[in-house]
């Protein structure tokens, strides 16, 4: 159970913008004693998530780091960690950085380049900044929670989506075999569901196939699609209760 109530040092990747800005936000929003680390690639959008999460929680200690996690090592990931480690009751790791990857049929995805960049950003880095989380953190928190920001894409197949999917599908099973582990670290897969963000402007411009293309455009349209505020609510109301076995995967859709 995460108790909110506590002193927290967060994590959050991808916090510049979409559903990880979201998350820094809501965090600083209900944890008053809060340490947030927020990494992402631009800077000036870093800020604007600082200067936010100041206007909600004058107490908050805001770091950034822009960083681009697709070519990030160890050693870096490692010394984020150390220059923020004291005690913390809680400590949290949000995995939400993510890209799309190339959105076309998987016969064509021949370019080992953009492969190699994907599965860097995608899982590796999120494996890197994983461990030196934990090891950093392991004696300086009484409690430790890492999330992994999933997909519905990573469980079922959609068309053109491979590579994504491949890429989520991976990230479940490796934090599916760290819960096993570290059974002292509660670790939540989590599908927020369709959410209105750049990502899906992406899919819509992007993607080949046409019925792909209108299954998100139609999401939109009708207004089905989720606010990023609606989907982070959630996540953070499972993580607050703690009513999931460690290493789960739940969707949006799973806890009306
Ligand atoms: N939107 C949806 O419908 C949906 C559904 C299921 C799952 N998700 C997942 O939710 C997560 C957040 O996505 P979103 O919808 O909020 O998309 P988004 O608005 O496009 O945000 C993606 C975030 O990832 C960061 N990022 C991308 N490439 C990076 C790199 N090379 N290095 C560091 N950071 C990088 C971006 O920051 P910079 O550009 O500043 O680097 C941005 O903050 C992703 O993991 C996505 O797969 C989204």
């Amino acid at each position: 159970m995460f108790n909110l109530e506590k002193s927290t040092l967060a994590v959050v990747t991808g916090a510049s913008q979409g559903i990880g800005r979201t998350i820094a936000l809501s965090i600083a929003e209900k944890v008053k004693n809060l340490t947030i680390i927020l990494i992402a690639r631009n800077e000036e959008a870093l800020k604007q998530t600082k200067r936010l999460i100041e206007k909600a929680n004058g107490g908050a200690e805001v770091k950034i780091y822009a960083r681009d996690l697709s070519s990030i090592e160890i050693d870096e990931c490692t010394s984020i960690m150390k220059e923020n480690v004291k005690e913390f009751e809680n400590g949290v790791i949000f995995h939400n950085a993510g890209s799309l990857g190339c959105l076309d049929r998987t016969i064509n995805l021949t370019d080992t380049k953009v492969w190699k960049q994907f599965f860097h950003l995608n899982v590796i880095s999120a494996s890197l900044l994983n461990s030196s989380f934990i090891h950093e953190m392991r004696y300086n928190a009484k409690n430790l929670f890492v999330v992994n920001i999933s997909s519905l894409c990573g469980i079922q197949a959609f068309k053109n989506m491979a590579m994504y999917g491949a890429g989520k599908a991976a990230r479940n099973l490796f934090f599916k075999v760290l819960a096993e582990e570290e059974t002292d670290v509660k670790v939540l897969n989590y599908c927020p569901g369709p959410v209105d963000t750049n990502m899906v402007t992406q899919v819509i411009g992007d993607v080949k196939d046409s019925e792909v293309r209108s299954m998100f455009k139609g999401m939109r349209d009708n207004k089905t699609i989720l606010s990023t505020e609606v989907t982070v609510d959630k996540l953070l109301g499972i993580l607050q209760a703690g009513d999931y076995k460690s290493g789960d995967v739940i969707d949006f859709y799973d806890r009306i």
